[in-house]
């Protein structure tokens, strides 16, 4: 069945709803209050870089089913559920912010009917839902919420959409869990689970999926300080430990840490919730640590390669997205490990596939180059900080004579070793 949607918000996790939701077969407008974005998407542009986006959205708009606006009006009236995916970014005291949240349903509600289900697809905190219930109760409105937390990552954004490990639906009536089955149903008729909860276990499964992913993280780093002490090779060893069904091989490569929109601001949120309910989270909060460090860590090997003085030094970072696949920089252990590198006084020359615009809001006192090769010149050291695959492509032999010095720190372990020792690097693995 056709139905009739809303999603507020079209950052990396509305978009990729809207666009896929519409995609499934559902008539869908996208309403974002940045007005250069919706102004974008209007021109068939992406505001966002996520692979094959871009191949679905121009036929769904020619095709009238998919929609944008950046105005809360009337419009509104027409659909039978809104998707909120605005951001949840972190207060100061790593509680999730909900006041776009709040703003979004304040707007949102002099508009729809009353039949209409909100549904909040941001990741909040257990107890969000039922905290906008009462606030809309309060008003005397008696719209339906539902939680539909989302798991799709960036850079493979779309196939996680249309193939999810499961579809998380988390409701307080039959009406509003029906609305979501049907609104699935083009997925769970392929047999994709589709697993039913009540509001807060829905919001808190969100949270402890994303802890329990950046705990494997943390683990195989601080495991491969330890390789190095021993003389172990951490790429073997976790894909061994990886092997075991029971561990899994995903989320075990060693690397500079995570970053990301999503992991380090659910980490500090889980504590923030545990902490409220007097859970004393032992694990959570060594994670959180561990993963702080390990920029400072990466700099200390930097520093045990090239010596101890990095005045005038000339540093080469390819990568700076969190992870390749996106242009997203939010919390990236590239942008850490540069502005430490800066502050001691190094050169920074860096280069990065498609995060550049995104990194020159961010990143001061360092040189953009517009190719890797060019950010190589004359390179006293270079440091592979995102596992773009295009790096393993580049010419090495030509990067190579134009270095000052040939030392590569691959922090993603995404180059070939032999190769390169083969040209006369020196190839340094975490
Ligand atoms: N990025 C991810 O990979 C990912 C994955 C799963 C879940 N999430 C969660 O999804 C939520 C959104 O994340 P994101 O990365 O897509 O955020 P984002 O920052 O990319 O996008 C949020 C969008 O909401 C818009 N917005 C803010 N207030 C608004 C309002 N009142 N009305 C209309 N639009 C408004 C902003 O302009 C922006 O375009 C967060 O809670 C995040 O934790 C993110």
């Amino acid at each position: 069945m056709n139905i009739k949607l809303h999603v507020i918000g079209t950052g990396y996790v509305g978009l990729v709803s809207g666009v896929m939701m519409s995609y499934l077969g559902h008539d869908v407008t996208c309403l974002d209050t940045d007005i250069s974005k919706i102004n974008q998407l209007k021109k068939n542009i992406l505001p966002i870089y996520e692979p094959k986006l871009a191949e679905y959205l121009p036929a769904l708009v020619k095709s009238g089913k998919l929609r944008f606006t950046s105005s809360y009006s009337a419009e509104l009236q027409n659909s039978q559920a809104v998707f909120i995916t605005v951001g949840t970014p972190p207060l100061p005291s790593g509680e999730a912010d909900l006041q776009y949240i709040f703003t979004a349903i304040d707007n949102l509600c002099e508009w729809i009917r009353d039949d209409c289900l909100i549904v909040i697809k941001s990741t909040v905190p257990p107890t969000t839902c039922n905290r906008i219930i009462d606030y809309l109760n309060n008003k005397n409105l008696k719209f339906s919420v539902a939680s539909n937390p989302e798991f799709l990552r960036e850079g493979t954004a779309v196939d996680d959409f249309l193939n999810p490990d499961r579809i998380l639906i988390g409701t307080n009536n039959k009406q509003a869990e029906d609305l979501l089955k049907e609104i699935y149903r083009p997925l769970t008729t392929r047999n994709i689970p589709l697993v039913t909860t009540d509001l807060v276990t829905a919001e808190l499964t969100k949270y402890v999926s994303n802890a329990f992913l950046a705990t494997k993280i943390a683990f195989i780093n601080e495991m491969a300080n330890l390789c190095e002490k021993i003389g172990a090779n951490t790429k073997e060893l976790s894909c061994a430990v990886g092997l075991d069904k029971r561990i899994g091989r995903e989320f075990l490569n060693v690397g500079p840490g995570f970053g990301g929109s999503c992991f380090p601001k659910d980490m500090l949120a889980l504590v923030q919730i545990a902490t409220h309910y007097q859970c004393n989270f032992q694990i959570v909060n060594s994670v959180i640590n561990s993963n702080y460090q390990r920029p400072y860590d990466m700099v200390d090997k930097i520093h045990y390669i090239i010596g101890n003085d990095l005045h005038n030094k000339v540093i080469s970072v390819l990568g700076l997205t969190f992870k390749a696949g996106t242009d997203d920089i939010r919390n990236s252990p590239a942008i850490k490990i540069i502005e430490i590198l800066v502050d001691k006084g190094a050169n920074i020359k860096v280069f990065d596939p498609v995060g550049m615009n995104n990194a020159k809001k961010e990143l001061k006192n360092v040189f953009f180059a517009d190719s890797a090769l060019s950010a190589c010149k004359n390179s006293d050291i270079i440091i592979v900080a995102t596992e773009w695959s295009e790096f393993k492509d580049l010419d090495w032999s030509l990067i190579h004579r134009q270095v000052k010095s040939p030392v590569i720190i691959d922090l993603r372990h995404i180059l070939d070793g032999d190769m390169l020792k083969a040209l006369g690097f020196k190839y340094c693995l975490i």
